[in-house]
C-alpha cells in the first residue's frame, strides 16, 4: 500500500521539506508521497488521530510527520510515546506511527546539528571542549541537547533576552551557563565552537553584530540561518582561517531518520541532494 508521511506547521507553504522528501522518494522509487498541512496547534490532535483513517480511504498508509512551529511543543502532550531525545529538548520535530497505532514523539533536530557539523569536522574531536551558543529559541534546545551529547565539557548561553538564556541554561543542566548578551565577545578566547542560532543575519533580518577577533584560529564557526546560505558570521570567520560550517546541512540531516522510520529506506545526504534543495530556496 502506498506510505503516506508529510509536515504539518502554520505557515507551511515555505517548507522546504516537500522538496527534500521528494527528492528521497523519487531516488529510490518509492511508492509514498509526503505533504505539506497546514495545521493549527487547536487541530494537531485531531489531525493526527484522524489522518489514518483518512488516507486508508485513499489507499495510503499513514506513517507519520514532521512538525515545525508552531506544533513542536504541542506535540509533548499528544504523542503515546516521548523518545528521550525530545522529551530532554522539550520539542517533537518526528512522530511516527508505530505498527499498533501508538504515536511516537522523537526529535531529531540535534542529530541533524552534529551530522551536519560531522561534515567538515571531526566531532569526536570536541570532547572535553567549550562551545558558546547564541541564542536561546526553540533551535537553540536541540543544538544544546546536542552539545552534550557530544561531549563539550562547557556549554555558554547567551542570549538578547538574558531570563531565556538563564531558563536554558536551567533546563539543560550539566556544564551550561549563561552570560550576558553584552559579554559575548570576552568569552571568545575559550571558545572552540561558536554557534548563532538566532535569526540575526538571516535574509530581512537585522545583522549580527560580533567580531571574532579574540577567538583562535582553530575554533570552529557554525550558522543555523541558511538564507543567505553564506551569512555574514560565517564569511567573517573563512576570512580569519576559521572552518565556517553553514546551516543548510542541518535541515537535511534532520529529515534522515524520519524519513528511514515511515518509508524503511536509509538514506544520505549529498552534494546533489544540497543542490535540489538549494534551487527550491531561490524560487
Ligand atoms: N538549519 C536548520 O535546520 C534550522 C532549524 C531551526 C531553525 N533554523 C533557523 O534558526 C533561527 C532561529 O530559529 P528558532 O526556531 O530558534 O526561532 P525562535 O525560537 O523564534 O528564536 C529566535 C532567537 O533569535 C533571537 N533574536 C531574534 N531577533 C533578535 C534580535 N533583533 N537581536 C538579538 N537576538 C534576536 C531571539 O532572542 P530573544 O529570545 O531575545 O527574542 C531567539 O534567541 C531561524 O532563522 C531559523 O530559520 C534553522
Amino acid at each position: 500500500m502506498k506510505l503516506n508521511a508529510g509536515v504539518m506547521g502554520s505557515p507551511i507553504s515555505h517548507s522546504l521539506s516537500p522538496r527534500l522528501h521528494g527528492y528521497w522518494i523519487k531516488k529510490y522509487g518509492l511508492d509514498a508521497s509526503y505533504l505539506a498541512r497546514e495545521v493549527k496547534p487547536e487541530i494537531l490532535e485531531q489531525t493526527l488521530k484522524d489522518l489514518p483513517r483518512l488516507c486508508l480511504e485513499q489507499g495510503e498508509r499513514f506513517r507519520g510527520t514532521n512538525l515545525t512551529i508552531p506544533l513542536k511543543e504541542k506535540a509533548l502532550e499528544i504523542v503515546d510515546i516521548l523518545e528521550p531525545s525530545a522529551e530532554k529538548i522539550g520539542a517533537v520535530n518526528t512522530v511516527i506511527v508505530a505498527e499498533d497505532g501508538k504515536l511516537i514523539g522523537r526529535n531529531t533536530d540535534g542529530i541533524g546539528f552534529r551530522d551536519n557539523l560531522a561534515e567538515k569536522v571531526d566531532v569526536a574531536s570536541f570532547k572535553g571542549a567549550t562551545a558558546l551558543v547564541l541564542g536561546a529559541g526553540g533551535a537553540a534546545k536541540a543544538i544544546v541537547y546536542a552539545l552534550q551529547e557530544m561531549g563539550f565539557s562547557k556549554i555558554l548561553i547567551t542570549n538578547r533576552t538574558e531570563a531565556r538564556a538563564q531558563e536554558l541554561a536551567n533546563h539543560s543542566g550539566g556544564a551550561t551557563n549563561s552570560i550576558k548578551w553584552s559579554e559575548k565577545e570576552t568569552y571568545l578566547r575559550d571558545v572552540d565552537l561558536l554557534v548563532n542560532t538566532t535569526s540575526l543575519g538571516m535574509a530581512g533580518q537585522p545583522s549580527l553584530e560580533i567580531s571574532l577577533e579574540g577567538l583562535k584560529t582553530r575554533a570552529v564557526v557554525t550558522d543555523i540561518v541558511y538564507v543567505p546560505l553564506k551569512t555574514d558570521l560565517l564569511l567573517e570567520a573563512e576570512k580569519g582561517g576559521h572552518v565556517a560550517v553553514d546551516g543548510l546541512g542541518m535541515l537535511l540531516h534532520q529529515a534522515k531518520a524520519g524519513f528511514e522510520a515511515w518509508f524503511g529506506v536509509k538514506v544520505e545526504v549529498n552534494a546533489d541532494l544540497r543542490a535540489y534543495v538549494l534551487e527550491g530556496l531561490k524560487k
